[in-house]
């Protein structure tokens, strides 16, 4: 009889070989076991339920899919595919002709939010495609104010199993921003754990732009606020190097980064027989004691907790597509990644804090975030600087990576994480994979659940 490896056995050995393989230079690929367009079991955010009128549909693409919202039944949100059954028109360019149902514009025929033709205006009142004629329909569900979609093959889990737990929190509330980025999903996932902002956000004041055609003004504005930084950042050590990277926490949907033994104030390189950085002589105030040291300038705060778990944390990835910073202590900063092509992605970035008890607190909060988090961290830094990567043309998914020291969250994402995804799980791997694709259809899994058989796969180690 074999030993049994349970889940938490899996994972000490996932949280090590990833180590092993950061410091032995990996070559594992961005999309071996991790899907070019998202992995598709999982709710994804795909739009403001206001931005849905009641006759106006609206146009969403999301992983590769290009899906309608309008309203259905009870006023409710449905989504499904834009494309007309009868002769793939593009429902979203119709209007719901009547409550709960969406019209195509071209012969007008008309479904409701299940996808079923209910209507052949020009055809006939009597029509034989009606209740035959189907349009796929995706799962929907709401949560403060915002559409999810059920983006799988088999049937949806509750909508709380894929929300940020944050969200779940009644004693919290979150400001969020939608934007689309110019790259492929798991990049700005990537960059969630790889600790690029002691290079790429070292927040210096710099004549020089970062990037190529980098507009003056954000340049002024990323150094307006780090100036006045309230750590007074710009004054004290700044971080050298990181000295690697290390998981330091793992569960069946998330993982946590951290940096190693982080270095601050200079380092001698001896390739280039010179120090890095270069000039250090006006850092002279001591470290903040709020400080750990281990982002770069206004690094995560001792006291950083997880609004979520109440654990200090770093840089982590969750299932299917987020990534949470704590900046601060009193907010937690969580992207969640929703894929629309394989090179552009909507980023939904929601700042989660606790509720503050009085009016007065609550408008505190809101200048916080209108005035300091939002466009120093939201846009400035995400946004603006990270165009070094976040535009059409400055990164390449194609060409072989060497992954080191920096990178073993990645490397523990691209392998581990993305094999632990629901997608292996019900399916036994994810559409778009180099490695890892599916070995069943939704449909095989429910008939193996309903036989009785373990439609779960088990995780293969390797
Ligand atoms: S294509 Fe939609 S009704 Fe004909
Ligand atoms: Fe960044």
């Amino acid at each position: 009889m074999g030993v049994e490896h349970g889940p938490s056995a899996q994972r000490v050995w996932d949280r090590d070989a990833a180590h092993e393989e950061a410091w032995g230079a990996s070559q594992i690929g961005p999309f071996d076991y991790v899907p070019r367009l998202g992995f598709r079991e999982y709710w994804y955010p795909v739009a403001w339920k206001k931005e849905v009128g009641p006759k106006r549909p609206r146009y969403v693409r999301v992983l590769g899919d290009d899906v309608v919202l309008f309203r259905g039944a009870n006023g409710q949100v449905a989504a499904l595919t834009d494309w007309c059954p009868h002769r793939n028109a593009r429902l979203s360019l119709g209007i719901s002709e009547f409550p709960g149902t969406i019209t195509c514009p071209y012969h007008g025929y008309t479904f409701d939010g299940t996808g079923q033709c209910v209507a052949g205006l020009i055809d006939s009142p009597t029509s034989p495609v009606i209740g035959k004629m189907r349009a796929k329909a995706y799962p929907t569900a709401e949560h403060q104010g915002i559409v999810y979609v059920w983006m799988g093959d088999t049937d949806p889990v509750p909508l709380e199993q894929d929300l940020p737990g944050e969200l779940l929190d009644s004693r919290n509330r979150r400001y969020v921003r939608v934007k689309d980025w110019e790259t492929n999903w798991t990049e700005p996932i990537a960059q969630g754990v790889d600790f690029h902002e002691g290079y790429l956000h070292r927040m210096q004041f710099s004549p020089r732009p970062m990037f190529p055609k980098e507009p003056l003004w954000a340049r002024s504005l990323m150094n307006f606020y780090r100036a006045f930084n309230k750590n007074l950042g710009f004054f004290r050590p700044k971080l050298a190097y990181y000295g690697g990277v290390e998981i330091v926490d793992e569960a069946e949907t998330y993982f946590v980064t951290k940096a190693k033994a982080p270095v601050f104030g200079q380092g001698f390189h001896p390739g280039v027989n010179a120090k890095w950085p270069d000039k250090v002589w006006w850092r002279k105030l001591p470290m903040s004691k709020r400080r750990t040291g281990i982002s770069s300038n206004n690094a995560t705060s001792a006291k950083a907790t997880s609004l979520l778990t109440g654990k200090p944390f770093d840089h982590s990835v969750e299932l299917p597509s987020k990534i949470r910073s704590v900046v601060m202590a009193e907010s937690v900063h969580l992207r969640w990644m929703v894929p629309a092509t394989a090179d552009r992605t909507r980023v939904w970035t929601y700042t989660i804090c606790r509720t503050p008890r009085t009016i007065l607190g609550r408008l505190w909060q809101d200048a916080w975030y209108y005035t300091w988090r939002k466009p120093s961290i939201v846009v400035a830094t995400n946004e603006q600087e990270d165009l070094a990567t976040f535009m059409a043309d400055r990164l390449r998914f194609d060409l072989p990576q060497k992954l080191g020291p920096l990178d073993a969250g990645l490397i523990y994402f691209r392998r581990h994480l993305a094999r632990r995804s629901r997608d292996f799980q019900r399916l036994g791997g994810a559409k778009g994979t180099d490695k890892g694709l599916p070995t069943r259809t939704g449909e095989q899994r429910r008939r193996m659940a309903a036989q009785g058989q373990a439609a779960e796969q088990p995780i293969a180690s390797g």
